[in-house]
């Protein structure tokens, strides 16, 4: 398979990325930073996916080189901490427009490549959190920007079904990576605790669920959002 992964350079996206290489796959990915994978079947493009034009060039590299896609993952996210009321405007900004219009962006872009694909069926799988069911406090911007992407699931799963594109999301739960290095163990193990499954979420927790909703299994799965850990 073509998969293209956003946001591959550390965390879930470098993860993602290393194993669907180790199996076989081509794997497109992009950061604004340099890339940290060497592999044969890597390619990585160095880009703001904030940055519409940045995301077209990317896509317009991706025709060129490779054809066609058969999968996209919308992993590339940030978040900050804060009470809404000293969060800056600017930061409110650069948040939706990486969570939010980045990833409206590259499905509009993907979209023309997986109709490209020769699988049955291909798909978009957007990396969403359990902080949207639990309308988190410190994270207004954040979870706004994923809840705004999980109504992107339901309609565009409804406009992209007739090429066969499904549109689907997971939602995680506390995972160690940049992006929670400064989060608090004991912070970490209280959302742990509202979980069903009390203990932290790993790398492979995330796989299984990924491989499943990019994969042929998931044929006739579109406008979900899957919450890991037992999460509503
Ligand atoms: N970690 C958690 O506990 C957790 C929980 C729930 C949901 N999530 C979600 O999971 C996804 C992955 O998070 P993570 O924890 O793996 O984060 P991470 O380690 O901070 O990785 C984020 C990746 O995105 C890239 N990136 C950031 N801004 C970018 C931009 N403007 N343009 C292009 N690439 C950009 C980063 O590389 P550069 O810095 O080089 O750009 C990095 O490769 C996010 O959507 C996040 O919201 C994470």
């Amino acid at each position: 398979m073509n998969i293209l992964i956003t946001g591959t350079r550390t965390g879930v996206g470098k993860y993602l990325a290393e194993h669907f290489l180790e199996s076989g796959h081509q794997v497109i990915g992009c950061s604004r930073r340099p890339s940290s994978i060497e592999h044969p079947k890597y390619h990585h493009h160095q880009i703001d996916l904030s940055e519409i034009s940045q995301v077209k060039r990317m896509f317009r590299e991706v025709r060129h080189e490779h054809g066609y896609l058969d999968a996209l993952i919308n992993n590339a996210g940030t978040s900050t901490m804060n009470h809404f009321m000293t969060t800056p405007d600017e930061t409110a900004r650069r948040i939706f427009d990486l969570n939010f219009f980045g990833v409206l962006n590259s499905c509009r872009e993907a979209v023309k490549l997986l109709r490209k694909s020769r699988e049955p069926s291909t798909a978009i799988l957007n990396i969403s959190t359990v902080a949207v069911p639990w309308a988190l406090e410190g994270h207004l911007v954040y979870t706004a920007s994923k809840r705004a992407v999980e109504q992107l699931v339901w309609v565009m799963s409804k406009e992209l079904a007739g090429f066969d594109i499904r549109v689907n999301a997971l939602g995680l739960p506390p995972v160690r990576t940049v992006l929670t290095r400064t989060v608090s163990q004991s912070k970490i193990d209280a959302l742990v605790e509202r979980q069903a499954i009390r203990r932290m979420c790993t790398m492979p927790d995330i796989l299984g669920p990924v491989e499943f909703l990019i994969g042929r299994q998931s044929a006739f799965v579109t406008g979900e959002t899957v919450m890991l850990g037992g999460v509503r």
